[in-house]
């Protein structure tokens, strides 16, 4: 008999899944890519309008349960009202990503202290307090997956993203750090590390020397990401594929970190 019986590794079936900054963007692609493996999901947004378009062409084209849902990840209450909401209409929540983030660039001396703090409450705090919710649930349920997006910032570098590459490199650490805290309990915890994708964030720079330069000279494949490219590795971490991975960083970068 062959050591590997028919498990289905990726597939989604029966999941479900709660995606901050769902309504666009990768988040809106990596809630579609789940969708598409078999999970109900809920994009949440601060535009609870953007949320539910983006959530109803989801179960247009995938046929399973798609919420969109108003919250903004920097305010305690609003967090804990989105996951109760999800747990009330998905019945559980079994996957976390964590897509909610903003980038305010510019040298260290033009930004203000409310600039720096407004990207940590975004793309750190919201990351904490969204995990923070999720984990008693997934706690109760023995198992869960949490996937963060941090960034090939968390991992090298940038002039002029202080805030931005503070904030990242602080989400690697705090997905360790998380992993470790509740491993005992089947809940996995993995980052993934974008390069360049052309969303909505990356549109001040698309067209400018800065966009070019992060292109062709930062990455080995020379362009920018497609949105379906970022599916995969959500799909993959979200998976029994992904059961023995955890506090990793997965890179979907275009070999930007390797040089
Ligand atoms: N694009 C890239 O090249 C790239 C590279 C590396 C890492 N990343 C990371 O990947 C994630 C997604 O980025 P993206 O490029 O998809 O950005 P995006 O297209 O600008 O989408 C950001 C999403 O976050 C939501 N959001 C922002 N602030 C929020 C808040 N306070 N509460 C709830 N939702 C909030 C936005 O919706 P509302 O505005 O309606 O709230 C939107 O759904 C971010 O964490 C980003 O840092 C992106």
């Amino acid at each position: 008999m062959s050591p590997f019986p028919g498990i289905r590794l990726f597939d989604l079936t029966g999941r479900t899944a709660l995606i901050t900054g769902g309504s666009k963007g990768l988040g809106q692609a990596m809630a579609a890519g789940l969708a598409s493996a078999g999970a109900d999901v809920m994009l949440v947004s601060r535009h609870g309008a953007q949320a539910g378009l983006a959530a109803a062409e989801i179960a247009r084209d995938f046929g399973h349960r798609a919420i969109g849902f108003e919250a903004d990840v920097t305010v305690p209450a609003q967090v804990e009202a989105m996951v109760t909401a999800a747990q009330r209409e998905l019945g559980r929540v079994d996957i976390l990503i964590n897509s909610a983030g903003i980038n305010i660039r510019g040298p260290i001396e033009t930004l203000s202290p409310e600039q720096f703090q407004q990207v940590i409450s975004v793309n750190l705090t919201g990351t904490w307090l969204s995990a923070r919710a999720v984990v008693p649930l997934m706690r109760a349920a023995k198992g869960g997956r949490i996937i963060n997006l941090a960034s090939a910032l968390a991992l090298v570098g940038l002039a002029g993203r202080t805030p931005y590459c503070a904030s990242k490199g602080a989400v690697a650490q705090m997905t360790r750090a998380l992993a470790l805290e509740v491993a005992a309990d089947h809940i996995t915890v993995n980052a993934i590390c974008p390069g360049p994708f052309l969303t909505e964030m990356n549109l001040p720079i698309a067209d400018t020397e800065d966009g070019r330069k992060f292109v062709v000279g930062a990455t080995a494949l020379k362009r920018w990401g497609r949105l379906e490219e970022i599916q995969g590795a959500a799909i993959f971490l979200a998976s029994d594929a992904a059961s023995y991975v955890t506090g990793s960083m997965l890179t979907v970068d275009g070999g930007w970190t390797a040089q």
